[in-house]
């Protein structure tokens, strides 16, 4: 099985090991990437990987099934490593997702092989009661779910089982800052890798050693951070006192959403058709952070001057499918 190696897999140990154990199988993974999905190739290798690790240590918790993407990749690593253990794919399908899900469950031939708990992640975690081998979180990308959802199901998982986090380095704020909170912190996780946006790693018998193994992984992290950085484009805060100038009132916290939102959509006006994909799922995630720093600040003086220029822009931007998101900020900067 082809598990193509990036420049960044040196700064991970544990990512070669995912690429060489990967390298002998011989399992065709493409009825699964058919199902509609934001996983990458490399992604959803590893998510096989990871599974068939945990085959040893108990199920497979998904937090976040979606379309059932991810789904079939955990069920069939489990699968092929002969488990009796089950993936319990926990989803409330918020996005009206459950008829396509049952439809790709029921075509792949997993329906009655997997567990599916229509519920919210934190409505599942207390009475689980089982020993998780694999926890998979791609639910709630707010920094409160995500820190929630890891906080609440971690008990569960057992010693010398994984954990995966999506959209990390930087694509979301949430699962990211999650990230920078554990790793270098905890002395019960080491073995870190980071495949795309997914950071992983394994729960071991807490060690004061291990906080140093996963801050080797964080430095790994934050250099994977900056070099998505480049892709995505960077630029200069600018000072308070033009920012007071330009703006009125300096929202330094806001002034820096703005330009994260500004840089990713100049990205986007230039981004080969590989790329594009990820830098809109990242301007999605501006956009959401900006929202949502906007209902925990009552500051709004300044709001439409910062974002209707930038709205402007955007509108012009055929490309972009975020029509709600510029809808919802819309209605903010009109409404103040
Ligand atoms: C990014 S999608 C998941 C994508 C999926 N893992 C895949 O590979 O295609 C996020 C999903 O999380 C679900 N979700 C949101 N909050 C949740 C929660 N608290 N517990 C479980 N799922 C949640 C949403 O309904 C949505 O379907």
């Amino acid at each position: 099985m082809e598990f193509p190696r990036v420049r960044t897999d040196f700064l991970f140990p544990t990512n070669l090991g995912v690429i060489a154990e990967a390298r002998p199988l011989a399992v065709s993974l493409e009825e699964g990437a058919a199902i509609e999905g934001r996983l990458s190739g490399r992604e959803e290798l590893l998510l096989y990987v990871l599974a068939r690790r945990a085959a040893e240590h108990g199920d497979v918790v998904e937090i976040g099934s979606f379309k059932g993407r991810s789904t079939w990749h955990l069920f069939r690593g489990l699968a092929d490593a002969g488990s009796k253990h089950r993936v319990v794919a926990i989803d409330p399908q918020l996005l009206g997702t459950d008829e396509e899900f049952t439809a790709n469950m029921a075509a792949t031939g997993i329906a009655d092989r997997i567990e599916v708990r229509k519920s919210f992640s934190y409505d599942e975690a207390p009475a689980f009661g089982r020993q998780v081998g694999l926890l998979w979180i791609d639910g709630d990308h707010s920094y409160a779910a995500a820190r929630r959802d890891f906080d609440d199901w971690f008990p569960w998982v057992a010693e010398g089982g994984w954990i995966a986090v999506h959209d990390t380095v930087d694509l979301w704020y949430g699962p990211t800052r999650l990230m920078r909170e554990l790793l270098g912190r905890r002395n019960d996780l080491a073995r870190v890798g980071v495949v795309g946006t997914i950071t992983y790693m394994r729960k071991t018998a807490p060690s004061p050693l291990n906080r140093v193994r996963s801050l080797a992984g964080r430095l790994g992290f934050e250099l994977v951070t900056l070099a998505r950085a480049r892709v995505m484009g960077r630029g200069p805060m600018l000072s308070s006192e033009d920012e007071r100038a330009e703006f009125g009132v300096p929202d330094r916290e806001l002034e820096r959403r703005r330009l994260r939102l500004e840089r990713r959509i100049r990205t986007f006006q230039t981004a080969d058709s590989d790329h594009r994909h990820d830098v809109e799922e990242a301007i999605g995630a501006a956009l959401d952070d900006i929202l949502h720093h906007l209902t925990v600040t009552t500051n709004h003086d300044n709001v439409a001057a910062r974002f209707g220029p930038i709205l402007d822009a955007a509108r012009l931007e055929s490309g972009l499918e975020l029509t709600a998101q510029y809808a919802r900020l819309e209605a903010v900067t009109t409404s103040v």
